[in-house]
């Protein structure tokens, strides 16, 4: 049942893990609210007649994360005929992408759940930013299928414009409208897209800029800002937009060190919020802080994915301790 084949022992009304098992995904069908996701490892598994108790580590409340979020050896139950909820938010199928001979993602299946903030991470070319871009269509796959919110990716027109507003990017260079004001950036879209009202827009870019701690610049040009305040304006602007999900890709990468923290900060506000996001990212103490999961990527495959705990202090695949030796000790 979960991606590593790890499988059970047939009991009656289900399945049997000995303590310990690592499952990467529970089914959905187990969970009993949208709070519960990621990662678990079994430690004490128990099957009364009509339910069975699962009691998990690493459990995650993901409506009302608050602060470190980790509370261990939580219980969780779960009625024998639960009906699965159709709570994946983004869920890449066997995802293929080719750049020429180069074959860039390798039949990646990856399944991200409402409210879960999932770390990639992986050398460089291993395909992390193509994952990202064609999880908002600004590349196209060649084969496998893409849904968000259970609807699959369209191909083009306004349906791809709309659902392209569900998924609000963030990138390392700081992609702000040059000529326009840090409102007129953040109130753009809600008109083109969203057909917002001008009062409107305005209202809630200015309650995002204040939110993202830049109220103040909002008549400023973004060549008149510093690096960390671009891009906490080009998050409010993707935030305005009411995103289903949030990616980022390497966001503070091209940060002067001090600024990397303001940025991270934001991000950490905005996964306690509840918001569903995909990091790319090379800041490991945010993936320890705010992820629920790790993905690990090498040669445009998912080589590796765990909870950030175990995925640092045990990487099981010899890529992921390599990368992970050499990132950590320099
Ligand atoms: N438009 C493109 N045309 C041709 N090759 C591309 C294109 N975009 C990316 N590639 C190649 O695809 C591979 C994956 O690139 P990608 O940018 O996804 O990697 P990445 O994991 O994000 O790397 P980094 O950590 O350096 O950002 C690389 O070998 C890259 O050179
Ligand atoms: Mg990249």
């Amino acid at each position: 049942m979960d991606k590593d084949g790890v499988k059970g022992e047939r009991v009656e009304g289900g399945f049997r893990y000995s303590a310990g098992t690592q499952l990467v995904q529970v089914h959905p069908g187990w969970l009993p609210s949208r709070r519960v996701s990621a990662c678990y490892q079994i430690v004490m598994l128990n099957f009364p007649s009509d339910v069975m108790t699962l009691v998990v580590r690493h459990y995650y409340c993901l409506r009302n994360r608050g602060g470190r979020s980790k509370r261990p050896m939580t219980e969780v139950s779960v009625t024998k005929d639960a009906v699965p909820m159709a709570d994946d938010l983004v869920v890449l199928q066997n995802v293929n992408k080719h750049f020429g001979a180069l074959h860039v993602l390798q039949d990646i299946d990856l399944t991200i759940t409402r409210g879960e903030v999932v770390v990639v991470i992986g050398p460089s070319g291993s395909g992390k930013s193509t994952l990202c871009r064609t999880i908002n269509r600004l590349e196209s796959i060649d084969s496998g299928a893409i849904s968000i919110d259970g609807k699959p990716l369209p191909a083009e027109g306004k349906a791809l414009a709309r659902l392209r507003a569900d998924v609000g990017m963030v990138f390392q260079s700081f992609n702000l409208f040059a000529h326009k004001t840090v409102l007129e950036n953040v109130t753009l879209g809600q008109l083109k897209v969203r057909k917002a009202d001008k009062k409107a827009a305005e209202e809630k870019a200015r309650a995002l800029l204040d939110r993202v701690g830049v109220s103040t610049q909002a008549d400023k040009y973004p060549a008149q800002l510093s690096g960390g305040q671009q891009q906490r304006v080009a998050i409010a602007r993707a935030l305005a937009m009411d995103p289903k999900v949030m990616l980022f890709d390497e966001p503070t990468s091209a940060l002067d060190p001090e600024m990397i923290n303001e940025v991270l900060e934001v991000m950490q506000q905005l996964a306690r919020d509840g918001m569903t996001m995909i990091v790319v990212t090379h800041e490991m103490g945010f993936a320890r802080s705010a992820a629920n999961r790790v993905v690990f990527m090498a040669d445009g495959r998912i080589v590796e994915e765990a909870v950030p705990d175990q995925f640092f202090s045990n990487p099981r695949s010899d890529r992921a301790k390599d990368f992970l030796s050499k990132i950590l000790h320099h």
